[in-house]
């Protein structure tokens, strides 16, 4: 008797359709669970890609966070090929990230009023993953914790990496262990506070930069300065769909909106890595 082409078993090259349980690709993907995590807070149509393509980037941003990590801890331990192949990684993922923009890049003030109050107080300021990112920059602030109180596994996360050093830290104390003149103040400032720009480590960048381009460790500042410059387009980005969307009201997070934004968007990550530029 024939089988229909689609049946179970009509052919090794036909897909398995017989499973006992849920599909394996299930068990892994978790889909049912992922694709019913959009619980939308009002009856507007054009909230449902502004919810999705914030939890896409919450995704991304899991992401990138796993690869800095793994970069940071590959950096201290000397590894520079682990950490390279993290940081490669992490600037395609920043490009794709940033991509993730576009359905939302041109919302009229009108479209985005149709769910914005649904909102609440509710703000993207409240990423934990998002800071977790800022942290490994080197951004650390230990005020950033306080919206996380009430969510103890999220706390804790947050507390660890504001402890832990950044990608920048691990890269400034592998220059040092390269002979490279790192001051002290820099190698054992505390951690939890904000990296603040330092003339010596600047010169240090000028002095490598200066040198063989090839260089293992100008190749580090290279990629350390695409990510640095990808972080900066995904806060542009957001800034202009923001201003694109709400002109300047209040945020819902109740900052001053674009004008805060705009202030954010100016800084610098690793901040000598583009001011030893000036002297090379
Ligand atoms: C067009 C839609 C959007 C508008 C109008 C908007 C608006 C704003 C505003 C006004 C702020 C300042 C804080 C406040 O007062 O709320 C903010 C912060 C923030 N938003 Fe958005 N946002 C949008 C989309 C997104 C999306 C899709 C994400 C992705 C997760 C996001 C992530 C963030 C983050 C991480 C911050 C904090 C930035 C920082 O700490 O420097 N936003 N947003």
């Amino acid at each position: 008797m024939s089988q229909h082409p689609d049946a179970p078993g009509a052919g090794s090259d036909t897909p398995n359709l017989d499973f006992a349980g849920t599909t394996p690709y299930e068990d892994y993907v978790q889909a049912d669970v992922l694709t019913h995590l959009q619980h939308t807070l009002s009856d507007d149509p054009g909230e449902m890609v502004f919810l999705v393509t914030t939890q896409v980037m919450e995704l991304w941003f899991t992401v990138i966070v796993h690869e800095w990590e793994t970069a940071a801890k590959a950096l201290g331990e000397d590894d520079l090929r682990v950490a390279t192949d993290a940081l490669k990684r992490s600037l395609r993922q920043l490009e794709a990230l940033n991509a993730s923009w576009r359905p939302l890049a041109h919302l009229t003030p009108a479209q985005f009023n149709s769910y914005r109050s649904a909102l609440g107080e509710g703000s993207g300021f409240q990423s934990a993953m998002y800071r977790r990112m800022e942290f490994l920059l080197g951004d650390k602030s230990a005020s950033m914790l306080v919206p996380h109180r009430g969510a103890p596994r999220v706390y804790a996360e947050l507390e660890k990496a504001l402890h832990e050093p950044s990608l920048y830290d691990e890269t400034l104390r592998l220059l040092a262990r390269r002979g490279l003149p790192v001051p002290a103040s820099v190698l054992n400032r505390d951690l939890s506070q904000k990296y603040e720009p330092s003339a010596e480590v600047e010169a240090v960048w000028t002095e490598l930069y200066q040198g063989d381009q090839n260089h293992e460790l100008v190749r580090l500042g290279e990629l350390l300065t695409d990510v640095g410059e990808l972080v900066w387009r995904w806060r542009n980005d957001h800034l202009v769909a923001t201003r694109r969307a709400m002109g300047s009201k209040v945020g819902t997070g109740g900052s001053a909106g674009v004008a805060w934004l705009e202030k954010r968007a100016t800084k610098n990550v690793f901040p000598e890595l583009w001011t030893a530029r000036s002297h090379v």
